[in-house]
């Protein structure tokens, strides 16, 4: 059956309500106890039907399009050449990307795109690829990618591409800012791995975090939230540490920096109070999103 020509699939922005890091592993990745929640913030990824192949990209008004790489060696392309070869397909179709999700932010925007591009052109192809498969596929991919597939609230283990639902009750109130400058992953991890020499094998389990999910308690969670590569961020970032500050003392229960950086996340207590610590924000600030998680995963909204 022929599904149409055009197929649209959403993906969330991630944040990261906790994140453990270990020292890194012999294949230079880091050990991660990850608590992922996919947020109200999405790249529409749009495939239409066609003998060549092309990628393209539009951004949300606020962002700056250069910095999106559209050289052949997008996470897109690599996507798509993977799914292909899994196949044994050729690729073809062109590819536009809207993205709303901060490029270099640490909310896992291209990995959004890359599980997006996976559920669109298995579509487009008539592939039929299995959930385990695609999973797989989504590893490979990056280590942020099979989150972006499974959405909701999950933990992350292994280098983060482990990911497993944990129960959340809570409907939480986010409050992001994005930097207009990016910081680099790979560079934020080797900053830790030099303020944190003696970091454990394995990174524990964040027992009171998940409580707090499970009683869908902000105050808890607020309590809970933590991220072991913000100090490195704040190191390369000082101006992050009084943004943080800026946001509690605006009303937000707890502001923390989320995944490598620099997009910082506020929970509060309620839609108002997100609303209230974001308008006290603007006067600083360029770019203050409000919304909720957790949201669903990689998924198709529309065919034509
Ligand atoms: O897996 P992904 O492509 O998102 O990782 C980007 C970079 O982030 C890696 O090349 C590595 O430098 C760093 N990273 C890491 N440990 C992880 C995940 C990412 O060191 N668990």
């Amino acid at each position: 059956m022929t599904l149409g020509k055009t197929l649209t699939v959403r993906a969330p922005a991630k944040i990261n309500l906790h994140l453990g890091v270990g020292a890194p592993r012999e294949d230079g990745f880091h050990p991660l106890t990850s608590v992922y929640q996919a947020v109200g913030v999405y790249d529409d990824l749009t495939v239409e039907d066609g003998d060549s192949w092309s990628v393209d990209v539009t951004v949300s008004d606020w962002m700056d399009r250069s910095h999106v790489p559209l050289d052949g060696d997008n996470i897109v392309d690599r996507a798509a050449a993977l799914l292909a070869g899994h196949h044994g397909l050729a690729v073809s179709g062109s590819v536009h990307i809207d993205k709303a999700i901060p490029v270099a932010g640490g909310m896992a925007g291209g990995s959004a795109d890359a599980a997006a591009a996976l559920v669109a052109l298995d579509r487009l192809w008539e592939a039929n690829t299995s959930d385990d498969d695609l999973l797989a596929l989504a590893a490979q991919l990056g280590s942020d990618v099979p989150f972006a597939l499974v959405g909701g609230t999950a933990l992350g283990t292994g280098r983060g591409e482990v990911v497993e639902p944990v129960t959340d009750t809570g409907t939480w109130w986010w409050v992001l800012v994005p930097s207009p400058i990016g910081l680099s992953t790979p560079e934020i991890y080797r900053h830790f791995d030099r303020l944190f020499p003696d970091a454990p094998a394995v990174p524990p389990m964040p027992e009171p975090l998940l409580a707090a999910l499970e009683a869908g308690d902000p105050h808890a969670l607020a309590a809970a939230l933590h991220n072991d590569l913000q100090p490195a961020a704040l190191d390369l970032r000082p101006d992050l540490a009084k943004l943080i500050a800026a946001g509690e003392s605006a009303g937000a229960l707890r502001g923390v920096v989320t995944g490598s950086g620099p997009t910082c996340v506020f929970l509060c207590e309620s839609a108002d109070q997100a609303r209230e610590t974001a308008a006290e924000l603007r006067a600083a600030h360029d770019v203050v999103l409000v919304t909720t998680g957790a949201v669903a995963g990689a998924h198709p909204v529309s065919y034509v």
